[in-house]
């Protein structure tokens, strides 16, 4: 397992782009599939867990071509969704989204098939898409009570519609539901305590499958094909992120990112940025599957404030490094509503909390959130990443702000969202020393 070893900066001045968007190549790769025809998709994250996905959907069935520039360019065979029985067990690696989502897709193939997952993804519940999906008729078992994986899924040709209150603001829930409609009989509609992320709503408008939303119900019918387009994917605003901390944070920095994903149900944090004072300019252009564009960002002081309610799904994947610009930031933060923390690929909150306090951080933790009080300086630390790729990149930038060295543990992990991250921080910190 590889360490990391970051040192801090004086400087922070840049002009990149990231990596392509992880939820939308997830689904780019899915929806291609279930389509009548080719489609080239561009910009796709060639990161592990999409990887486990394009695996997935070859062990059944489905034809892919690389076309080159390292592995962002595919051409996806749509199969109409007539997928072969796969041979073995399909490893969903440490990517929730595949398995949540492939979940969605099998629930209407008539076969059985076996998902599982590394240490992380073995112990993250299941349960939230087993309810959904045997009531459409499927049938899926797990471990225990929250349905741990290896899940065995029994799919069926045909699935019931049905109208499900989701208790969580889930994006990977009502994925899987939505894909299960595709192959129910009728309407099937799906509502959620707060709007989650809406890539999968765009990309069916996108490939002609008729939804709507209303309210916060959305809805689906039964027995359409998306119909076979290229698609273009836009850089990770998930990945952005980090830069967008490290250069908020710091005083006369200065830092552009262009072609990034600009969806307005992923972009609170740069909300959360704005009001802890930076200075963010955003260009926007609407014209594809996706808004994407630029962000310009000028570094100052940051000052605390509270995150919350409906925002926490809009930016669920940043709290790790919007706990780090907590942590820069004069007076104290806090952070609510945002349980789920507790189950992604690590329990982030603890993770936050623990490593944060090891740089001198003073940080109380609760049940669904945790405050966290801005110091004049961090210190240099050995940081456990828990092998969850947000927790080592969000203290590697962490890294940048402390004195002495900060040491992370285990930052493999990282490959599976942003692989390019370290050559990036490395060119960064030549720049800035
Ligand atoms: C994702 C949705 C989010 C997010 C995950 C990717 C998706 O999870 O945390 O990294 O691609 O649908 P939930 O919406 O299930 O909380």
């Amino acid at each position: 397992m590889a360490d990391l070893r970051v040192k801090k900066v004086k400087d922070f001045s840049a002009e990149l782009t990231v990596p392509g968007d992880k939820s939308i190549s997830h689904r780019a790769l899915m929806f291609s599939a279930l389509s009548n025809g080719p489609c080239e998709i561009t910009g796709f994250l060639p990161g592990e867990d999409c990887r486990a996905t394009r695996d997935a959907l070859a062990a059944m069935g489905v034809q892919f071509e690389e076309l080159g520039d390292g592995g962002t360019a595919i051409r996806v065979h749509g199969c109409r969704g007539e997928f072969t029985a796969p041979e073995r067990a399909i490893d969903c690696g440490n990517s929730g989204t595949t398995m949540r989502l492939l979940s969605g897709i099998l629930a209407g193939c008539p076969f059985e098939t076996e998902l599982t997952g590394d240490a992380s993804l073995t112990r993250r519940p299941m349960k939230r898409v087993q309810l959904p999906l045997e009531k459409m008729g499927a049938r899926i078992r797990g471990k225990g009570d929250r349905c741990l994986p290896p899940l065995k899924i029994t799919g069926r040709e045909k699935l019931t519609p049905i109208h499900y209150e989701s208790p969580v603001a889930s994006a990977q829930v009502k994925s899987a539901i939505m894909l299960a409609g595709l192959r129910a009989e009728g309407k099937t509609s799906i509502s959620e305590p707060h709007p989650s992320r809406d890539h999968t709503e765009r990309m069916l408008n996108y490939f002609l499958v008729k939804n709507i939303r209303e309210g916060d119900t959305v809805s689906i019918w039964g027995g359409q094909t998306p119909e076979s387009r290229d698609i273009e994917v836009p850089g990770d605003i998930s990945s952005a992120a980090f830069w967008i901390v490290a250069a908020a944070a710091r005083d006369g920095a200065r830092l552009l990112i262009d072609r990034v994903g600009l969806n307005p149900t992923r972009i609170g944090i740069l909300g959360v940025m704005i009001r802890m004072g930076a200075q963010l300019i955003e260009r926007v252009d609407e014209s594809g599957c996706e808004p994407m564009g630029s962000i310009e960002v000028i570094g100052g002081t940051l000052k605390a404030t509270e995150i919350g309610g409906e925002e926490i799904p809009t930016l669920i994947d940043e709290i790790p490094i919007l706990s780090v610009a907590a942590a820069l930031a004069e007076g104290t933060t806090v952070i609510k509503d945002a349980k789920e923390l507790r189950v992604k690929e690590s329990d982030r909150i603890s993770a936050v909390a623990e490593n944060l306090r090891r740089m001198g951080v003073p940080v109380e933790e609760f049940a669904d959130g945790m405050e966290i009080t801005g110091v004049e300086k961090l210190k240099g630390a050995e940081i456990h990443s828990l092998g969850d790729h947000r927790i080592a990149m969000a203290f590697a930038i962490a890294g940048l702000f402390a004195e002495g060295e900060t040491i992370i543990r285990d930052v493999d992990c990282i490959e599976t969202s942003y692989p390019g991250f370290i050559r990036e921080l490395e060119q960064l910190q030549a720049m800035g020393r």
